[in-house]
């Protein structure tokens, strides 16, 4: 089954059903990875991180070994994003290596193609057409059904494309193999209903559909119990989570559930301005573990151009929102995304978006030049502006950015803050690991803090990243 945009656009009330067990591994392929060794590749966001988390986990159940380097792999899975134009020219460049290996040195190499893109009626009919030495494909509904299509590729030596395009169900008890010991990604809903105008996403991930509480709780806990330190939970939009249930149960009443079970870091991403309510603030503010840091996109200052791009709120509502989030969670940092250069953004509206960076002085901002994107709306609206004046665009707002973003970090010099430490970091003897902001801070420590949360007091700052020290408790 191919995915068609047409069928996605259409949503009904039709019932999303949670599936517990629809992961199974054919036994003819049970022991096929004995011995052989995959490669994966994700572009993306959290979500697609996440699911190569479980795609990993999925591989190894069959007994594969993951290696580090695309010519040693057996077989290599590519698990796609498509939000703007880069994210697919980056794929299709690497689809061409891949090509190029399996043609010169492993004839037996298995090429597994999933994710967003595959998602995508045109690149579909692309893989089925011209790309035929793609073994299997994949969307981001099926996931779990991999054992079989392996099976049946390797059965019929033949090329294996299942892409739903239907809605999405909800598939519990899919294994996971976490990048991290100490940090977990948790979805919470899956899909996304809001339709912005320029955004692929809807029609990637399906229809906005909630897991339920007790399945999300259950994972939180089992992550708690085996010394998980962090959650983020995962969503488009996190803040309408629930709102497709039945059972009066929102965001709040899951961030509180999530708080007791005392895990130390609560993350979530990422909040559409639309959801926020009162009652989210509150829990935020109130729970220890519950992190200050929330990410709000604005995408746009100008009321006009919000309105073209479907955000449903006004730069006013926008404003009165972030003020709020400020006032009562103490010490929140905010960062959020901004895209230029929609059709028809004017001069004028581009200064509306300079100006409200400059009123709401963010932390971080990750910034977009428009991408248009096949079946979307916004990419049939008329766009005149040159590439040049979108590209001078951005780069005024990236130093309007990064202005704040230093001198928000300037705050933190002299102070103590508490740093979870994950890894190595870039710098020689360095470990490096985030606040409860969401500021990058390199520590000098041994390897023996890896894993920890820990005081450090902060002793340089950059626009990007903190400089500390360990402070002794
Ligand atoms: N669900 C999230 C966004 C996920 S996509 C939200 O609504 O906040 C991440 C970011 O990519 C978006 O916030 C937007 O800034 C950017 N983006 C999405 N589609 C884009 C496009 N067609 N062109 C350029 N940037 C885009
Ligand atoms: Fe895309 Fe808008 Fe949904 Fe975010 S809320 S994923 S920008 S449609
Ligand atoms: Fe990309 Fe799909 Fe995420 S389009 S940003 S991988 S939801």
């Amino acid at each position: 089954m191919l995915p068609n945009l047409m069928d996605a656009k259409i949503r009904n009330k039709s019932e999303v059903k949670t599936y517990y067990d629809d992961y199974v591994i054919p036994p003819s392929v049970s022991e096929y990875g004995k011995g052989k060794k995959y490669f994966i590749l994700t572009y993306g966001c959290q979500m697609n991180v996440h699911d190569s988390e479980n795609i990993k986990a999925i591989l190894e159940d069959m007994m594969f070994d993951e290696v580090s380097s695309m010519d040693e792999a057996d077989l290599i899975v590519i698990n796609t994003c498509a939000i703007r134009e880069n994210a697919h020219n980056k794929v299709m460049g690497m689809l061409g290596r891949i090509k190029h290996l399996k043609e010169t040195k492993k004839h037996n190499l298995i090429t597994v193609f999933c994710g967003c893109m595959a998602q995508e009626e045109v690149i579909a009919n692309k893989l089925k057409n011209d790309y035929k030495w793609v073994d299997i494909v994949f969307g981001t509904h099926n996931i779990h059904k991999l054992p079989l299509y392996l099976a049946k590729v390797i059965d019929s030596h033949k090329q294996d494309i299942e892409v739903y395009s239907i809605e999405g169900n909800i598939y519990e008890n899919i294994p996971v193999k976490r990048d991290s010991k100490y940090k977990a990604w948790v979805n919470i809903m899956l899909g996304c209903d809001k339709f912005c105008t320029y955004c692929i996403v809807p029609y990637t991930r399906g229809k906005q559909r909630s897991r339920m509480p007790e399945d999300i709780i259950l994972e939180v806990n089992s992550l708690v119990n085996s010394g998980y330190k962090e959650v983020t939970l995962l969503g488009q939009n996190v803040n309408a989570y629930g709102k497709d249930l039945d059972i009066n149960y929102n965001l709040a009443n899951l961030l509180v559930d999530v708080a007791k079970t005392g895990i130390d870091r609560i993350r979530f991403v990422t909040s559409h301005p639309w959801d926020f309510t009162d009652e989210m603030i509150d829990v935020i503010s109130k729970f220890d573990n519950i992190m200050p840091y929330i990410h709000l996109p604005i995408q746009s200052g100008s009321d006009r151009i919000l309105k073209l791009m479907g955000r449903k709120y006004t730069r006013d509502e926008y404003i009165t929102l972030f003020n709020k989030i400020k006032e009562m969670i103490p010490n929140v940092s905010i960062s959020t995304d901004i895209i230029v250069g929609f059709p028809g953004e004017s001069d004028a509206d581009f200064e509306e978006t300079l100006d409200i960076v400059k009123l709401l002085k963010y932390d971080l901002a990750y910034t977009f030049i428009y991408s248009p994107r096949e079946g979307t709306p916004a990419a049939k609206m008329e766009d005149l502006t040159p590439m040049e004046v979108k590209k001078k665009r951005l780069a005024t707002l990236n130093s309007l950015v990064n202005h704040y973003a230093l001198y928000n970090n300037k705050k933190y010099l002299g102070k103590t803050v508490m740093v979870m430490l994950e890894g190595h970091s870039d710098k020689e003897n360095k470990l490096m690991g985030y606040t409860d902001t969401m500021k990058l801070v390199n520590v000098k420590a041994s390897d023996d803090f890896i894993g920890e949360i820990v005081p450090v007091k902060i002793t340089d700052v950059k626009t990007w990243s903190l400089e500390g020290e360990l402070v002794d408790d």
